[in-house]
């Protein structure tokens, strides 16, 4: 990378998760699902607890941290302890936080997660208590100062406040990266319309089917190139499509892991995947930059323990390139 690092600035919801494993959460024992031994009334021990921080956009900025780029942190949090809990994790990180607004009207997500015994989870969600949908408690003002904005899940914000970011980076040239969550996807028409203003966009294989037509991957992929620069499509340990429009990618697995618990991997893919693409390497360098790193966090329980960091030395995985 050559000249200034570049900033990001990440904005969208933040929740403190605490984690509760037991060989209870087997999804096979006596068939049952997870929750049918959550008996009414009982009082169950759990083997172990870990808690974390989670919310899309600051899985993403740590990403961003640990591989050597600026990452700024902005959205509305209070004085709970899952709010101070995702400031001391971010501030930890080297993460910008000093633009979020916070104020004793807002309290962060917190989230109980109970992970099962093959990875899967089932989340017991509070949402919190952050912006209201137009988003003029957030100071996007930051957005100004960036090289790249990141939004995701932006709770009340929705498409409306995605299309005031998007409109924002746009007027000051500032490039957007996609992988909608939550709000974002529950209108997927006003969603498609944000995507001619999208440099790289980032969405699972259902999301994908949501704003564009195809039953395979790669369908999906030439699709979406209509509307942005660089299309990434995923579909969980199936692997990714990718194209920036000159060549296209297919890459499975990086590693057959043992999923520990499968929370953020999409958002180390996409910000994995970013975090290179930003500093000038190829598509396919991305692309096993962002599996190596999303197949580390799956092995790890919460979204941040196991993002990679710089530095880290990485193996070839299945992958095939051709042009589109
Ligand atoms: N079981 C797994 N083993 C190894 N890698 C995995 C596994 N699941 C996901 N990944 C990696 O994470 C990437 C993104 O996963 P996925 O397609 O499930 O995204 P997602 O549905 O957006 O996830 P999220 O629910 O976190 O938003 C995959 O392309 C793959 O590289
Ligand atoms: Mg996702």
């Amino acid at each position: 990378m050559s000249g200034k690092i570049p900033k990001i600035v990440c904005i969208g919801k933040a929740t403190q998760d605490v984690f509760l494993k037991d060989d209870e959460f087997d999804p096979h024992k006596e068939g049952k699902v997870m929750y049918t031994h959550l008996p009414l009334g009982a009082k169950m021990d759990i083997d172990d607890l870990e808690f974390a921080t989670g919310g899309n956009a600051t899985n993403v900025a740590v990403t961003f941290a640990r591989q050597g780029l600026h990452a700024e942190y902005v959205w509305t949090l209070g004085y709970d302890p899952a709010s101070e809990a995702v400031l001391r994790a971010l501030d930890a990180e080297g993460v910008l936080t000093h633009n979020v607004h916070q104020d004793k009207r807002y309290q962060a997500g917190y989230s109980t997660i109970l992970i099962a015994t093959n990875g899967e989870r089932t989340i017991l969600n509070n949402a919190g208590k952050a912006t209201n949908a137009d988003g003029d408690n957030v100071k996007l003002d930051v957005i100004k100062t960036a090289d790249w904005v990141y939004p995701t899940a932006l709770m009340k914000g929705g498409v409306e406040l995605l299309r005031k970011i998007v409109d924002m980076a746009e007027e000051y040239n500032v490039k957007v990266m996609l992988n909608p969550a939550g709000t974002e996807l529950a209108k997927p028409n006003k969603l498609k319309g944000i995507l001619d203003s999208v440099e790289v966009l980032c969405l699972n294989k259902e999301e994908a089917q949501m704003l564009v037509e195809g039953s395979t991957s790669e369908e999906l992929v030439r699709h979406l190139l209509h509307y942005v620069s660089v299309a990434i499509v995923s579909d969980g340990p199936r692997g990714v499509v990718a194209s920036d429009g000159e060549t296209i990618i297919r890459a499975g697995m990086y590693e057959d892991v043992k999923v520990n618990d499968r929370t953020g991997a999409g958002d180390a893919f996409a910000s994995g995947f970013l975090s290179q693409w930003i500093q000038g390497k190829t598509l396919k360098e991305s692309i096993v930059f962002a599996s190596a790193n999303s197949t580390s966090v799956v092995a790890h329980i919460g979204a941040k323990p196991g993002i990679l960091g710089k530095h880290v030395k990485l193996h070839d995985m299945p992958l095939q390139e051709k042009q589109l």
